[in-house]
């Protein structure tokens, strides 16, 4: 039985909620980040943090095969939870299976609306008033399992998707590390 508060963050770029998650570790430790992006600016802070550290470049590789050599690294260091923060790569069927449940994500806006990419742009365009993000479950529909927590953000009039991401990107610094430090406890 693998202990749930012993937690793998996932990358692949900036890394900013994975600062937020490593900084608010109340009720779990941060024992490695890894990213499919050897060039990930957040592997460097990690790093400095004194967090293992570990990449291998996914372009190109056997999906299966990458992500079979992703799980034993996270194994190897005792994860329980893996916390995808903005890891830019759909796991394969068999990683998704084989840490069921285990697996939680924050997409940055309030599910089941938009759903994939450019969300953003999509809830200026629907005229939405409220916007944010959520913390889900990860299963093998993109973006689908249970959602754990939402945060709401004011959609003003003056918004383009770059002033809009910036304000969400704030709430999910506040809400992915409250949520983990809860689904950790479960
Ligand atoms: C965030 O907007 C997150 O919601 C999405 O990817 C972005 C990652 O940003 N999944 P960062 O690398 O955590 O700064």
């Amino acid at each position: 039985m693998r202990d749930p508060r012993r937690v793998g963050i996932l990358i692949s770029g900036r890394g900013s909620n994975m600062r937020a998650l490593v900084e608010r570790a109340d009720n779990y430790e941060v024992v490695v980040v890894a990213s499919n992006k050897p060039q990930a600016p957040g592997l460097e802070w990690a790093k400095e943090r004194g967090v293992a550290a570990w990449s291998l470049e996914s372009k190109g590789a056997d999906k299966e095969e990458y992500d079979r050599t992703l799980s034993a690294v996270l194994e190897d260091h005792g994860v329980g939870t893996i916390a995808l923060a903005g890891f830019m790569r759909i796991l394969s069927p068999w990683f998704v299976e084989h840490w069921a449940g285990r697996i939680i994500n924050i997409h940055p806006s309030l599910l089941p609306k938009y759903r994939g990419l450019d969300t953003h742009a999509r809830a200026i365009e629907a005229g939405d008033k409220v916007g944010g993000c959520s913390v889900h479950v990860v299963t093998e529909e993109l973006d689908a399992g249970l959602v754990l927590g939402h945060a709401e953000v004011p959609i003003k009039s003056s918004d383009t998707p770059a002033t809009l991401e910036a304000r969400v990107l704030a709430s999910e610094h506040q809400l992915y590390p409250k949520v983990l430090n809860e689904f950790v406890l479960r």
